[in-house]
């Protein structure tokens, strides 16, 4: 098997990266409490995958109402920036380029999660019935929970919003990170804006596509300006589908996903965004992204583009190859195999994944599962 296409370097935005693969953002749920913080179990975790070409962080709250799930890390205090430097210096230390994933989950949190026990804030008052949020029951214990009813942010609301996100691009210059990815994907605020289920605001954020996506449009603006458009990606999940299980998945299916993204990605074109990340949907019978929308995608972006979503070497070399994709992230294989770009060069087997450690606990299915020894 010829895995060549993955092997070459390529640039991204100022970085030169050794080669094509992604380790994408991973929730794990082990920052060090209280507080949220990382800690050097997470900086043994990330300098362990610092073969990949390019690594973004798990997603990482802008502020304390951005959190949707116990034990995620933040990255608006001094002790989340001097947590992350750990993080930043292990990885580079290996040669690794690295961003932080920024993440705000809108809608899908409980009060239980919420400063004063509010309501979750979100485009609109429509609660995330589908989706789960998670609650510590006790220590390093917790549940899944339905999210609460949320309240509809305000127009002055929103400008502070992008204005945290700013500041949280600036938070993570400061703690070593070579940039920022803003989390757009997967249901949470952004998303949620762009969704025209989600969001029902009768104001200049809803409505048209051009509205929906104009806080998405304002964020960009606001860390390109603040740390440059070079520094900065955006990831996405657009959903061809609308089928009752996709629905249940996520929550957020578009009537014209096609256009929805065009634009959206025209927005990330015109600033100089130096990449796109596009989540596929990754569970059993997901529907494909339509070719053309690949293509058209390619045809219009000129910065790097990466794919995610169940792709095996053999796949996304051949994307590579066709020119559709620069990056291919690995998501679960990196988890369980920590030197997965060299198990792909040379072909050597892969580490089986232990679900059961995905979320929260120890450094037991963290940073235990072995490089290859040549025995397997
Ligand atoms: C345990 C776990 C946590 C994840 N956390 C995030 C996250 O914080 N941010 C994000 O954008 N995607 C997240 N994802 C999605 C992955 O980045 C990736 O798109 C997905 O796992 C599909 O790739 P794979 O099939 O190679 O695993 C997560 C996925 C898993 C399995």
């Amino acid at each position: 098997m010829n895995h060549k296409a993955l092997f070459e370097p390529t640039q991204l935005g100022p970085y030169t990266l050794k080669n094509r693969i992604v380790f994408p953002p991973l929730t794990r749920q082990r920052s060090g409490q209280p507080g949220n913080i990382p800690t050097d179990l997470m900086a043994e975790y990330y300098r362990q995958r610092a073969g990949a070409g390019f690594m973004i962080t798990e997603g990482t709250q802008i502020e304390p109402r951005g959190q949707g799930y116990a034990w995620t890390p933040g990255i608006y205090t001094e002790q989340h920036i001097e947590g992350w430097k750990k993080v930043t210096r292990a990885v580079h230390a290996e040669g690794g380029i690295i961003f932080a994933q920024l993440w705000h989950v809108g809608r899908v949190s409980h009060s239980a999660l919420q400063p004063e026990e509010s309501a979750p804030v979100a485009p609109s008052a429509i609660q995330a019935e589908q989706a789960k949020a998670f609650i510590e029951t006790g220590p390093g214990t917790g549940t899944l929970v339905t999210p609460s009813i949320p309240r509809e942010l305000t127009r002055s609301e929103i400008k502070d919003l992008v204005n945290l996100y700013a500041q949280a691009a600036k938070n993570a210059i400061s703690a070593g990170f070579d940039g920022v990815e803003i989390h757009a994907a997967n249901g949470y605020l952004v998303n949620q804006f762009i969704s025209e289920h989600a969001n029902q605001r009768k104001d200049e954020y809803g409505g048209s596509v051009e509205n929906r996506l104009r806080f998405l449009d304002e964020i960009v603006q606001a860390i390109s300006h603040a740390i440059g458009p070079d520094r900065l990606g955006v990831r996405f999940t657009p959903l061809f589908s609308s089928t009752d299980e996709d629905r249940v998945y996520i929550g957020l299916v578009e009537s014209d996903p096609h256009k929805t993204y065009v634009e959206a990605v025209k927005i990330l074109e015109n600033a100089g965004v130096a990449y796109v990340s596009i989540a596929e949907a990754d569970w059993a019978n997901a529907p494909d992204l339509p070719e053309a929308f690949r293509r058209e995608i390619r045809a219009i972006f000129s910065g790097r583009i990466i794919y995610a979503g169940r792709y095996t070497a053999e796949r996304g070399a051949r994307m590579v190859e066709e020119q559709l994709a620069d990056l291919i992230a690995f998501g679960r294989p990196f988890i369980a195999n920590p030197d997965l770009p060299e198990r792909i060069a040379k072909g050597w087997a892969f580490n089986d994944l232990n679900s059961s450690t995905l979320y929260g606990g120890t450094g037991e299915g963290f940073t235990d599962y072995p490089v290859y020894n040549g025995q397997r």
